[in-house]
């Protein structure tokens, strides 16, 4: 047995549940990992709240962590006991002292790199990666737009395309993640909760707009983001939820919009006339 965070029911922080599970032993393809660093992501409460359905009720949520290999399936080469790997996206259930994980998701982290560091850039640095290298592939002398700038995937963002040669404006809504802010890269912070970030957007860039706009939010920037994009610029919807609420409408001002993925993210280009 070991101790995991279970979830019984949907709702808000009092549904997770300290208990005993039992996880069992390796089978083929598998390893059993002991937990150093679990890594949390928004997507943690999506699931909670039942806005996406998870595979199983009970379930022990969680996407990201990095552990100690404590058993190896049988026949298994590549990975053995000692060995500190670390995994970010499915299966879920890192919220717990041990689990058994698919040999293939894992990548070995080197004793050079905390594990509550590699815990906590797993998910989101794949995310952060494949909104700047290859949705839209940031490039120096560009201007881009992260809202949520100081979260975890945003912090990230602001990061790596100020470390790409762009200009970086980041949205956040207090003056303490404002410095955060700025110390992750953004060049420009707006505070919206003081300020409207979209005629704010307008005197940065002397009303010429940015590349692309990295969107977290979604209902509440959606507009506003679109209005920030030069001609041709690329607006990109990584808040799936938004698409249930507001489904391809903008296709007809807003054309090209491009659903990379089954769930995340969506890309609409600003291409006027
Ligand atoms: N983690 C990943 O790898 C990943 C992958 C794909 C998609 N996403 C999506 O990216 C978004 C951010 O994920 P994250 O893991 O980086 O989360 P996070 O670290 O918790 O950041 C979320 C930030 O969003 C801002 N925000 C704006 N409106 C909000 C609202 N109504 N409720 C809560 N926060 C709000 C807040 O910053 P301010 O206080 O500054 O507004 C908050 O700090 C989520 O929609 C998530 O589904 C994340």
């Amino acid at each position: 047995m070991v101790k995991a965070i279970r979830v019984h029911e949907l709702g808000g922080p009092e549904v997770l549940k300290w208990e005993d599970v039992e996880i069992g032993e390796p089978k083929e393809g598998e390893i059993r990992v002991k937990n150093k660093a679990i890594g949390l992501n928004f997507i943690d409460i999506y699931f909670r709240k039942g806005v996406y359905k998870a595979p199983t009720m009970p379930y022990t949520p969680g996407m990201e962590a990095v552990g100690v290999v404590t058993a190896v399936g049988p026949g298994l080469t590549g990975r053995q006991v000692g060995d500190v790997v670390g995994y970010g996206g499915n299966p879920m259930g890192s919220y717990t002292e041990e689990q058994i994980l698919p040999a293939e998701k894992v990548v070995p982290v080197p004793s050079s790199i905390d594990p509550i560091v590699a815990a906590s850039v797993l998910l989101k640095g794949m995310t952060a990666q494949f909104l700047v290298c290859r949705c839209f592939k940031v490039e120096p002398g560009h201007t881009v737009l992260v809202h949520a700038a100081a979260g975890g995937v945003g912090s990230l963002l602001c990061q790596w395309a100020n470390a790409l040669g762009a200009t970086v404006i980041g949205t956040v809504s207090t003056k303490e993640k404002a410095a955060q802010a700025k110390e992750d890269g953004c060049h420009h912070v707006i505070i919206y909760k003081e300020e409207d970030f979209v005629t704010r957007v307008n005197e940065i860039t002397s009303c010429k707009g940015v590349e692309v706009v990295y969107d977290s939010v979604g209902k509440d920037t959606f507009q506003g983001s679109l209005e920030c994009l030069k001609p041709r610029g690329l607006m990109v919807s990584f808040w799936p939820i938004v698409w249930h609420n507001r489904p391809c409408s903008f296709a007809s001002t807003w054309s090209e919009i491009a659903v990379l993925d089954e769930a995340f993210p969506h890309a609409i280009q600003h291409n006027p006339g």
